[in-house]
Formats: structure tokens, C-alpha cells, sequence
């Protein structure tokens, strides 16, 4: 089967690096189709030349994040959900072009699997082996997120009885986007799941998940949810300072050279 990476991106200093430590990682899987989604108005040179020369199967896609959806400067990172529409402009193509492939079929979309993977995150070639047989929903732990160690559906029995987290576990899905694959069948079968733009802090991937599977459904991976194989990562901002100067006395880096 065939996984759908889809994997909301936007312009900043550190973008063209975190793409490429993701590239590196998912050069490394077989039949994987890399969904970029920018946010941004129109597709970036930098992001359309890099895939260009990428050597993966992928899609440019963009979608705008309207204004008042998006973190404002000063904003604290939790308050907005991030990434939300450019997901669902991955997924809206996925429908599209599944659909133009009359009903799934012939086009390898029948055992499909996708996966939104953000930028910034750490993924290991292990991950990818557990999703790729996901029947409706697969979960597996995520490592240095929540402001823990880790974060995990609790397995007993083979079935996913409640979730390891210390925030809200009450939540319908408490799992990081990181944490979870869905078969494009069940996507296919359920045109009313997406994700709310404007899901309260937390229950982004709830809005998407509840309606798709039950807690019962969830198929537990990476032996029963023991092992990391997924890292929420977080990159920090570079500073600026010395360029700044520099810039007051002409002397900046050659805005020529791309980053
Ligand atoms: C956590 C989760 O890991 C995210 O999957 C979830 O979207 C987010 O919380 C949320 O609740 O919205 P966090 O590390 O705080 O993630 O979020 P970011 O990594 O900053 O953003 C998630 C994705 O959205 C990234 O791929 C990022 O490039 C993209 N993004 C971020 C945009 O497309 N536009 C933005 O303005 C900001
Ligand atoms: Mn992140």
C-alpha cells in the first residue's frame, strides 16, 4: 500500500531544513507520495524548486490560512490550531483524485494509507512499516510530547483501552497528530471528516478522529504502543541579532543565497 504523507509547511527561516531532514527521511521508504501543503497564497519558489530536485513522488499543494485563524505575532504558539486547513486541503485533493480514479479503484488508492506528518517532527523508517497495513485506524506512542516523555494509547488485551497523557484524557482522541494513520477507504467512506479550524487548544485531532473510528477500533502498532518510533521535536527560532546589525550598516547576508 501506498502512504500519503500529507505535511502542512509554511515560510520561515529554518523551513528549507526542516524539509530537507524529512526528505532525507522518507527517501528511505517505498511507495510513499509526499503531499506538501504550504501555507501560503500561491506555491514558493524555494519550496516548488526543492521538491523538483527531491527525487520523491509528491504534490505541491497550497492553502492560505485565513487571517483570522492564524497566529498573530506575540500570539502564544497554543492558542490557534496550526496546520488545520492546509490538512484539509490535502485531503479535499486526495478525495478529488480518488474519486477521478473511478472509486479507488486501479490507481492503488483501494489500500491506501495516509499519514500527516508536520515538518518540524522526527520520524524513524520503522514508523513507516507499521502504518502501511493500517485497516481503518493505526496508533503507536509519541515521544517528548505533552510535556512528557511520552504520550501512548494504553493497550490491554490487544484493544486500546485509554490513552497515557496528563492533559485532558478525557479528550475524545488525546493523541499528537504524530500519533495516528487512517486507511483512505475510511476517509473515502466518511466525506464529512476534517479537521476544525477552529478546534478548541487540543482537540484538533479529535475533531478529525470522532468521526472516523471509536477508541475500540483503534489498531494498537509498534508492539502494542511499547515503542517511541515518533518524536515531537520542536526547532528553535534562530536569532537574528547580528545580522540585524549588519543589515543597519549594508553589510547584511547576500539576500541572493537562499537558506
Ligand atoms: C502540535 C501538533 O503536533 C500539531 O500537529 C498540531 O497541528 C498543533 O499542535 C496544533 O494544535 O495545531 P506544534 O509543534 O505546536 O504541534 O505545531 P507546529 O509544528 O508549529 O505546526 C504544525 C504544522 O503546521 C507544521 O507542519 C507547520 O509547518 C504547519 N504550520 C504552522 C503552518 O502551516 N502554518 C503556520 O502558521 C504554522
Ligand atoms: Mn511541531
Amino acid at each position: 500500500p501506498t502512504i500519503y504523507v500529507i505535511t502542512p509547511t509554511y515560510a520561515r527561516l529554518v523551513q528549507k531544513a526542516e524539509l530537507t531532514r524529512l526528505l532525507h527521511t522518507f527517501l528511505h521508504v517505498p511507495q510513499l507520495h509526499w503531499v506538501v501543503v504550504e501555507d501560503s497564497p500561491s506555491p514558493t519558489q524555494l519550496v516548488r524548486n526543492f521538491l523538483a530536485v527531491s527525487g520523491l513522488t509528491y504534490t505541491h499543494l497550497h492553502m492560505l490560512t485565513p487571517k483570522d485563524r492564524k497566529l498573530q505575532e506575540g500570539d502564544p504558539h497554543w492558542l490557534k490550531p496550526r496546520g488545520a486547513e492546509q490538512r484539509n486541503e490535502g485531503l479535499r485533493w486526495l478525495r478529488e483524485k480518488a474519486a477521478a480514479a473511478a472509486g479507488g479503484k486501479g490507481l492503488g488508492f483501494e489500500s491506501a494509507v495516509i499519514y500527516f506528518a508536520d515538518d518540524d517532527n522526527t520520524y524513524s523508517l520503522q514508523l513507516f512499516e507499521e502504518m502501511r497495513y493500517t485497516k481503518k485506524v493505526s496508533v503507536w506512542p509519541v515521544g517528548l510530547v505533552g510535556a512528557m516523555k511520552f504520550e501512548r494509547p494504553v493497550v490491554e488485551n490487544g484493544k486500546v483501552v485509554r490513552f497515557h497523557t496528563g492533559w485532558r484524557p478525557n479528550r475524545p482522541f488525546p493523541i499528537d497528530m504524530a500519533g495516528f494513520a487512517v486507511s483512505l477507504n475510511l476517509v473515502l467512506a466518511n466525506p464529512e471528516a476534517w479537521f476544525d479550524g477552529n478546534a478548541e487548544m487540543g482537540f484538533l485531532e479529535s475533531s478529525f478522529l470522532q468521526n472516523l473510528v471509536t477508541m475500540e477500533e483503534l489498531e494498537p502498532k509498534a508492539d502494542m504502543c511499547t515503542k517511541v518510533l515518533v518524536w515531537h521535536t520542536r526547532t528553535e527560532k534562530p536569532k537574528m541579532k547580528r545580522e540585524e546589525a549588519l543589515i543597519k550598516q549594508g553589510l547584511g547576508s547576500d539576500p541572493n543565497v537562499e537558506v
